[in-house]
């Protein structure tokens, strides 16, 4: 590695609602691992973070509640700042893009590009809400969507297919400020021509770093490959960074011009004037840390910035991951589909730790991954606790009990000559895996060094040993520790928790990746702490808490999205004649054996007794809360046999909007038998 120091940017979330596992699989947790990595190396870095608190979201927010866009990004900084700090995101610096800061420097930018003559001004017609007396930007827009036809597709991109749009694309555009047809309004614009770059960036990319994730180097190319236009990096809206120059009063910079910057200026707000260390010398490397729909931003359209300046560095690296689902569908915050993180601090305190693990563990690193309660508890109580925590358990309890919690003195034979050229061997493998960026896969080898130690003690069965020889007794706990320490540094990156905890039972001080697999880190005669509980197992109704509350949100969103269905065409009033609908009284009703779907009813229909096979059983959990009451049926469907019993009618049920169905009895009593029409 030729490099200095290693300069981190995570994407700035956007400072409209809190953060999410998606965002922290995706970038923080990833990021975050790297950064400790280094830092245990003892290697010159910085990790940059911040809220991103303008662009059209945020506004649409403010409107809604009727409040002010400030007081939106006032509130979802704090929210974010401390959660992440909770967790133990190491940010060196979380600033944020509405700071005096990043005004100053994101609008030096703009002018020096624009004395430099970097953009081009061009007007065009756009569209314009007379309504409101304004032009509508980007979200401020919505109709259907030229690529894919999916109704409620964004003035900027189309969620349901991904493409990125200009809203003057969208086919029957609707005004999301008042809802009115927008008209075309001529207006003017500073472009940043991305096609200027092309050459230069098809060199560098194409050609100068073909070793970038697959992800990542496919979207660049495909992007390349469509051929890149001019973009448009000013827009008329009142929330924003004004754009610095005479004749654009009322328009704004982009948010996607000015956010990027603000890993610039959180720089400057961290390091002041040293900041071209960070971002102008040769041997600082660059690297963002993102999700996949940001990668046309940093791989493109901010590198173009920074090529159009001329002083900066271009990111060495942009280790973008893939989505992470939630228990099967998309996270979205506006359906509150989404795991906060603040909530999870909340309902977990103290387990900051397993989150990590299983995200990582899980990191959508090549492909969307999904993430479930099931999962978590699993990988919690099955690999936390009973291989990593029972290991460090067995050790330091095994210590106190046939040493007092003395360091036995050390005696190498072959077992421990054998786990530790295992451990020797993981640790290049980890090494290697996260200079790569592979983190679950670090992960997982992390974990077989604590596997390795599980192997170890049941092999060498130290509570038997200490029956006849003590000396042999104090050697294997000795090896032991010693792999506690290894893992106390091993984990250090993604467990920071844990490592911390670990660490100061082991009376280590400060760790150093190179410890793994030395001998003495953990001192003979010295005296270890009491054996403090790493992770403890967690229950059901921890997990089926978190799981209703899913159940609950996915209720609301069916309700919110309920609509009812369109009319079926006309019917004959003969042809309705010819349906034979009675009232009959529920005699018996109980689940059909063997069948999710099915209950069976005993029907007093007036005249005599009949069997009804109905599927509604997942809509009543107890069918016997049925008897007694009189239901609607229609009895003269042929019979129809299923599972093996015959069905003589079919009682009528209504559809509710969550899919689940109510019988529909008559409002008062009537008689069995009576017709309905
Ligand atoms: O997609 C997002 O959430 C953006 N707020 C990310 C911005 S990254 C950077 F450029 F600041
Ligand atoms: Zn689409």
């Amino acid at each position: 590695m030729s490099f200095k120091r290693t300069l981190i940017t995570t994407a700035l979330p956007y400072a409209n609602g809190p953060v999410h596992i998606g965002h922290l699989a995706g970038v923080y947790v990833p990021a975050d691992i790297y950064a400790r990595y280094l830092r245990m190396q003892g290697r010159e870095v910085l990790m940059i973070g911040g809220s991103d608190e303008h662009g059209v979201p945020i506004t649409i927010k403010a409107r809604n509640e009727g409040v002010t866009p400030q007081d939106i990004v006032d509130r979802y900084h704090k929210i974010i700042k401390d959660s992440f700090e909770e967790f133990g995101i190491s940010f060196d610096v979380y600033g944020r893009t509405t700071s005096e800061t990043h005004r100053r420097v994101a609008s030096d930018f703009f002018r020096r590009l624009y004395e430099k003559g970097e953009f081009v001004e061009k007007t065009s017609m756009q569209l314009y809400d007379e309504e409101a007396g304004q032009f509508l930007a980007d979200r401020y827009v919505t109709g259907k969507c030229p690529h894919c036809g999916a109704e409620g597709a964004y003035g900027d991109q189309c969620e349901a297919c991904g493409t990125s749009l200009n809203a003057t694309d969208l086919i029957d555009p609707k005004s999301a400020i008042t809802g009115s047809v927008p008209v075309m309004r001529e207006t003017k614009h500073y472009y940043l021509p991305l096609d200027k770059w092309q050459p230069e960036l098809e060199k560098w990319i194409l050609e100068g770093h073909r070793e970038w994730k697959t992800n990542v180097y496919g979207q660049c190319k495909s992007w390349l490959d469509m051929g890149l236009q001019p973009r448009a990096v000013s827009r008329d809206l009142d929330w924003g960074i004004p754009v610095p120059v005479e004749g654009a009063e009322g328009k704004v910079l982009y948010v996607w011009f000015d956010a990027p910057i603000g890993y610039i200026s959180n720089t400057i707000d961290l390091v002041g004037d040293d900041y071209t260390k960070w971002w102008k010398d040769p041997e600082t490397r660059m690297l963002h840390f993102i999700g996949k729909d940001n990668i046309v931003f940093h791989c493109i359209v901010f590198p173009s910035m920074l090529m159009a300046d001329g002083s900066y560095n271009l990111p060495d690296n942009v280790p973008a991951n893939e989505f992470l689902n939630l228990e099967g569908n998309k996270i979205s915050t506006s359906r509150n589909w989404a795991v906060w993180l603040h909530e999870y601090l909340r309902d977990f305190p103290g387990k900051q730790d397993v989150l990590r693990y299983v995200l990582t563990a899980n990191a959508p690193e090549t492909k969307d991954n999904d993430f479930t309660w099931a999962d978590f508890q699993q990988r919690n109580n099955s690999e936390l606790v009973a291989i990593l925590g029972n290991f460090v358990n067995r050790a330091v309890v095994l210590t106190h009990k046939y040493f007092d919690g003395v360091v036995p003195q050390a005696a190498p034979g072959e077992a421990e000559d054998a786990v530790f050229a295992e451990i020797a061997s993981l640790r290049e493998k980890i090494t290697e895996s996260l200079d790569g960026f592979h983190f679950r896969e670090a992960l997982k080898l992390a974990m077989d060094m604590a596997r390795a130690g599980n192997r170890y003690l049941q092999e060498t069965e130290p509570w038997k040993v200490a029956k006849t020889d003590m000396a042999r007794t104090g050697a294997i706990l000795n090896a032991a520790l010693r792999i506690c320490a290894d893992l106390a540094v091993a984990f250090g990156p993604f467990l920071p928790f844990m490592s911390e905890k670990l660490a100061s039972m082991l009376g280590l001080g400060q760790l150093s990746w190179d410890m793994i697999g030395q001998p003495g880190t953990v001192a003979e005669g010295s005296r270890i702490g009491q054996p403090v509980l790493l992770f403890e197992k967690i229950e059901d109704d921890a997990i089926q808490a978190q799981v209703n509350r899913l159940l609950d949100t996915r209720k609301e969103n069916d309700l919110k999205g309920w609509q009812p269905e369109p009319v079926k065409a006309d019917c004959a009033y003969e042809d309705f004649e010819k349906v034979d609908i009675r009232v009959g009284r529920v005699l018996e009703c109980v689940k059909v054996k063997k069948s999710k779907k099915l209950l069976q009813f005993l029907i007093d229909d007036g005249m005599e007794k009949r069997t009804i096979l109905s599927g509604i059983a997942q809509s009543y959990e107890d069918p016997s809360v049925l008897v007694g009451k009189e239901v609607c049926f229609i009895a003269n469907f042929a019979p129809r046999k299923m599972m093996g019993i015959e069905s003589q009618g079919m009682i009528l049920s209504a559809v509710n909007p969550d899919g689940t169905l109510t019988v529909i009895s008559p409002s008062a009593d009537v008689r069995p038998g009576a017709t309905v029409g």
